[in-house]
């Protein structure tokens, strides 16, 4: 067999060196850990015959398992004696062989198929349940068999981690790792870093260095400042009228208007079980009523029937049809629109001038302080899941998707008044208007 050198960072050597039950590295993006257990368990398949497991909570497809990694490393390092099958690699010399589960779809009889493993790689651990993992440790049983753990924190109390990491025993070996340790970091993956660091320092040490997130940010908005938005008295502000609108997916979820005009968000309007036309109706109403800048609507689902009427009526200037699932304006920086719009909204209740939510709507606090955030391996930002909000809040947070909306894209009045037109006494004369009723 071709004698080839392994390119694996030191720090990594005990996966080779050391003999322990459980190997386990965490730490932020771009350690080098998923590339660090790659390669030791391509050279260790060479060495000798090997049954390795690879695992993660739920695998739909082998693509979204460590498989193309594997593949990937054979080629580069041009690996002849193994074999890449579709659902499986296998080493021709050694009898080495990796296969790719899913835990979450191991019932009792599936998951025997991995007791005779002798080596088990968890990746992204941080998403192993407490059930996953108590099924899966007894069953890693063959003598002197290793599980090997790599995983980038989550919270404080990550089932794998309370498990081994806390009082960890001395059949573990444990390591952190960050970017900063990886002499192999792409100098992109650096830049992000060093941009995250200076335009959100509170996310930092989460994603690129590897801390849990605190109960405080793992949530996108705080409650602060929501209550802060709710206790300011605003009364006017410039800008355009831009209208948000959510419209009811299923049964239970509400038709949602949202009224923003710059720094006062001025009511939301709410509406249970209309049709497509019926939501095309009142919203036409409120053009004409109203007559806004700008109607973003979600055109998921049901919206799209509203979109083409409202098109069809003459309104193709003024009305926007967005998909919360498309890419993202700043595709760099957000997994999708629905982020981009929420933490737009999260800036927007941050800016050091004041903004205003209607103080007497009882839902608004909950919506827009239900969503956890997290982060893709790019270090975008991707919000919770609407079905595991739905779960928690009891209801979907359809008042903050609203207000969201209105965060779709920049929108400058058209038709500005020409302000050389005032006198300047007219301009003091005006009577402050209160909240909800200024249109
Ligand atoms: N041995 C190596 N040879 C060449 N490049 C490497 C090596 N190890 C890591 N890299 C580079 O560093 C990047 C990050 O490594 P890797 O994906 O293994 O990190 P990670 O700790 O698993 O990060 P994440 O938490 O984002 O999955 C890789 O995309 C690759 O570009
Ligand atoms: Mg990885």
């Amino acid at each position: 067999m071709k004698q080839i050198k392994a390119q694996i960072p030191k720090i990594f050597k005990p996966l080779l060196t050391v003999k322990k039950r459980i190997k386990l590295c965490y730490g932020g993006r771009a350690g080098g850990k998923s590339y660090a257990y790659a390669d030791s368990l391509l050279f260790l398949g060479r060495m000798k015959k090997l049954f390795i497991v690879c695992l993660r909570e739920i695998q739909s497809s082998i693509k979204d398992s460590v498989y193309k990694l594997l593949s990937d490393r054979i080629s580069y390092y041009g690996l002849t004696d193994y074999k890449v099958f579709d659902t499986k690699i296998e080493n021709k010399m050694t009898g080495t062989v990796f296969t790719f589960k899913g835990l979450r779809d191991q019932d009792p009889q599936k998951i025997k198929s991995l007791e005779g493993a002798d080596i088990a790689w968890i990746e992204e651990a941080q998403t192993i349940t407490k059930k996953s993992w108590d099924i899966l440790e007894p069953t890693i049983r063959k003598p002197d068999s290793e599980i090997w753990i790599t995983m980038n924190r989550q919270e404080e109390n990550d089932p794998i981690w309370v498990a081994l990491a806390t009082q960890p025993d001395n059949k573990t070996w444990i390591q952190k790792v960050n970017y900063t340790d990886n002499p192999f970091c792409p100098q992109e993956m650096i830049d992000l870093a060093q941009r995250c660091l200076e335009k959100t320092p509170q996310d930092y040490a989460h994603i690129w260095l590897g801390e849990p997130m605190t109960q405080g940010n793992s949530k996108l908005i705080s409650s602060i400042l929501v209550q802060k938005a709710l206790n300011m008295p605003l009364f006017d502000t410039t800008g355009p009228l831009i209208i948000g609108l959510d419209i009811a997916r299923f049964g239970d979820d509400e038709t949602v208007f949202c009224f923003r005009r710059g720094r006062l968000c001025i009511r939301f309007e709410t509406y249970r079980k209309k049709d497509t036309v019926e939501v095309a109706n009142i919203t036409t109403h409120m053009i004409k009523t109203f007559h806004p800048e700008r109607i973003f609507l979600d055109i998921g689902g049901q919206g799209a029937g509203v979109y083409d009427i409202l098109k069809d009526r003459g309104f193709r200037r003024i009305v926007r049809g967005v998909y919360f699932g498309e890419k993202a304006i700043s595709s760099d920086r957000y997994v999708n629109r629905r982020a981009e719009m929420w933490d737009h909204v999260r800036l927007w209740l941050s800016e050091t001038a004041s903004v205003s939510l209607p103080k007497d709507d009882t839902y608004i606090l909950g919506d827009l302080t239900c969503v956890n955030k997290k982060y893709d391996k790019l270090g975008r930002l991707q919000l919770e899941e609407k079905d595991s909000i739905k779960r928690r809040l009891g209801r979907s947070p359809d008042r903050g998707d609203a207000l969201a909306l209105t965060f779709a894209e920049p929108v400058f009045e058209t038709q500005s008044e020409d302000i050389s037109s005032f006198r300047l006494d007219d301009l003091f004369a005006q009577p402050h208007r209160q909240t909800g009723s200024a249109w």
